[in-house]
């Protein structure tokens, strides 16, 4: 059956903006409402929209397009010409059922009638009709003539053919969609989306800053808005309410007593003039500021382990593919990221232990781990860093003595694992670096290289027990020129972006590699010291490189070998963050992916000029590597390492 006449119920802010969107797409359209102001005033919406389209040159002329769309309060008259139906009416069930036994009453026998309802169950509406196998869901996101996106839900008795009817006619009027394949409270996006609120919500409950928890969705989740903000510009009425249908229909979750209090309050958001946020006056739209800067208080695992766990209870119940959750958070929610692949950086079994800890906390059941997640987790489907999870990533792992290698998709993560001796780095950790990152620089597909420590310590330094068992100039000379320089040369030359993702302990030589690395970031407990001096040695790259870029407060660390804190070193500049131990991998991840933005190209042409700046300091450079050979010559070196290495002070002779 070939669609020509589209009649869309409802002239409200869905129902104009549909209407629209099916006349633009060359469809007559029929657009009924309780009132003709009510009409009126939706086609002055409709025409203000259209001439905008005009003016873009987007639509040869607007008349056109609004010519064929037809006003009528006589809902039966419409219905009897439509070759599809649209409801967008109110969101009351029987207000929808009366309508939908009226118009069934006189419809064609083919036409389908289709619901734009977010809460409402399909099947049950469908029963009002005598033609359920020709009923479905098609819900629409505001406003629909942006938002390019509709999940399409089969009720209990959808058929087959009114499915694939319905998919067509989404891409006749330009629109992506899913198959939302059973007809579950919420259906797919907002079911998510709840999960997510309600979870901000929680978290603000407990004293989490709002504006905190914005930022880190807003900056480091990838979404475009904040879930406060979000949630007041789509008002807190409806959420709450939205919320409360589902409930009732049998979605398990603990409502929020943060959203109730606004609602309860009359703060609605936006459009009160308050909600979470203030705004000039009511109805105004206003982008809420929201600090970068706070981003990092809020650890986004926690934040989104419900909404995955809702993703995976969707995927295990064959309510929707992966591919579609990922598809209509992405284009429903403009998220940039999907959900799924979200879950897979984090890693499934962080998600588990989020989930965990929040059921241990708060005791909802809401929180109990999807079997699937548990699943993924017993058979090491962790996401990207074992390569699979709920998607399949380019995985590889080798070891370089006692460096790990492991290729996460596009990035790669070098870890010194050598714990036992706070991964101190003698000839094998030197070596095994080199190779690593040679290996990394090779694999087009590595866009960003990440540096950490497995245990207590980024790295204690140099070790000093082989440096004690040199025998004389030239096993020290082989050490510093044939293993330790081609590696600091390997850093500074690399083409791609290095970030140190410090741990613990980053001290000496640990510290000199973070001051070569592009990017630091810092757990909180992280300390930074240059203490070579204190042993009868001297930091070459500190002393050299450190104190031309970062100046007077790496003299002193260098002269005094005093330890610098996390949160002094990014005052200093030696750090680009701090953050909280349980977040140092997905900063030190978040940092590496925004690596990807920018050309490959560009990113190796500005390394190359770091590289150069750090060139230009060679001469100095060159006198710390012959000074450090001279001092291994002194006895006051056999005296600092000896005394270290018996946790004694050393007794400076001056020789
Ligand atoms: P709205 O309140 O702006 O518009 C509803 C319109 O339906 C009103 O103009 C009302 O006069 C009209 N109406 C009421 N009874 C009618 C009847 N018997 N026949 C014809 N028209 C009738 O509501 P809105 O926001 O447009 O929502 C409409 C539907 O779309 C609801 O089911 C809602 O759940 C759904 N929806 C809303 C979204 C949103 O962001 N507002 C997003 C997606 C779905």
């Amino acid at each position: 059956m070939e669609i020509k006449n589209v009649t869309v119920y409802g002239a409200g802010t869905m129902g104009h903006g549909i209407a629209e969107v099916c006349a633009l797409a060359g469809y007559n359209v029929t657009l009924v409402d309780i009132k003709d102001e009510i009409l009126q005033k939706a086609i002055e919406k409709i025409s203000w929209s259209l001439k905008k389209l005009e003016k873009k040159g987007q639509i040869k002329s607007s008349e056109e397009v609004l010519a064929r769309i037809k006003t009528t309060t006589d809902a039966e008259e419409a219905a009897k010409t439509a070759d599809y139906i649209i409801e967008a009416v109110v969101e009351k069930f029987d207000v929808k059922t009366d309508l939908f036994k009226r118009i069934d009453a006189v419809a064609k026998p083919e036409c389908i009638i289709a619901t734009n309802t977010s809460t409402l169950p399909i099947s049950k509406l469908a029963a009002a009709t005598n033609r359920p196998d020709k009923f479905i869901g098609l819900h629409f996101f505001n406003p629909p003539t942006l938002i390019r996106f509709v999940e399409i839900i089969r009720g209990n008795k959808t058929s087959d053919e009114t499915v694939k009817v319905t998919k067509n006619f989404a891409k006749s009027i330009g629109m992506d969609y899913v198959e939302v394949k059973k007809d579950v409270p919420g259906f797919l996006v907002n079911r998510i989306n709840l999960r997510v609120w309600i979870e901000g919500a929680r978290l603000a409950e407990e004293g989490v800053d709002i504006e905190a928890i914005d930022a880190c969705a807003r900056y480091r989740l990838g979404m475009p808005m904040g879930l406060f903000e979000v949630m007041d510009f789509s008002g807190i009425d409806v959420i709450y309410y939205a919320g409360k249908a589902m409930k009732e229909m049998g979605f398990e979750f603990v409502e929020s007593k943060l959203i109730e209090e606004k609602f309860k309050a009359g703060k609605l958001g936006m459009k009160t003039g308050e909600g979470f946020y203030k705004y000039p006056k009511p109805g105004a739209y206003f982008r809420p500021k929201i600090r970068k800067s706070k981003a990092y208080a809020v650890n986004p695992v926690k934040l989104m382990s419900p909404a995955i766990n809702e993703a995976a209870w969707l995927i295990r119940n064959g309510v929707a593919s992966k591919e579609d959750v990922e598809k209509a958070m992405k284009l429903g929610m403009n998220y940039s990221v999907g959900i799924l692949e979200m879950a897979d950086n984090f890693g499934i079994d962080r998600v588990v232990e989020a989930l965990k800890a929040r059921k241990e906390e708060r005791g909802y059941d809401e929180y109990n781990p999807d079997p699937l997640l548990l699943e993924m987790v017993e058979k090491n489907e962790l996401g990207k860093k074992t390569g699979k999870g709920f998607f399949t990533w380019k995985y590889e792992k080798e070891e370089f003595g006692r460096v790990i290698y492991e290729k996460r998709h596009d990035i790669a993560w070098i870890i010194l694992n050598r714990p036992d001796k706070l991964n101190a780095l003698d000839t094998n950790l030197w070596t095994g670096i080199y190779k690593a990152i040679d290996k990394a620089e090779k694999d087009t597909d590595v866009k960003a290289i990440i540096l950490t420590g497995s245990g207590r310590a980024f790295s204690a330094g140099d070790d000093i027990a082989e440096m004690f068992s040199w025998k004389g100039m030239a096993d020290a000379r082989d050490f510093f020129e044939k293993i330790a320089l081609p590696t600091v040369e390997k850093i500074i030359y690399s083409e791609k972006p290095i970030i140190a993702a410090v741990n613990g302990l980053a001290f000496g030589g640990g510290m000199e590699l973070c001051l070569l690395c592009d990017i630091v970031v810092a757990s909180e407990d992280a300390r930074f010291a240059v203490p070579e001096a204190r042993i009868g040695a001297l930091p070459p790259i500190a002393a050299s490189l450190g104190v031309a870029v970062f100046g007077k407060k790496m003299v002193e660390a260098v002269l005094t070998g005093e330890e610098i804190e996390a949160e002094e070193a990014k005052e200093i500049g030696i750090v680009n963050a701090v953050v909280s131990s349980d977040q140092l991998e997905d900063v030190a991840r978040e940092y590496a992916e925004k690596m990807r933005n920018p050309a490959p190209r560009s990113v190796a042409a500005i390394k190359k000029i770091i590289g150069e700046i750090y060139n230009a300091y060679s001469q100095a450079f060159k006198v710390a590597m012959r000074e450090i050979l001279i001092a291994t010559q002194f006895e006051d070196f056999k005296e600092g390492m000896g005394a270290f290495l018996k946790k004694k002070r050393p007794e400076w002779r001056g020789r």
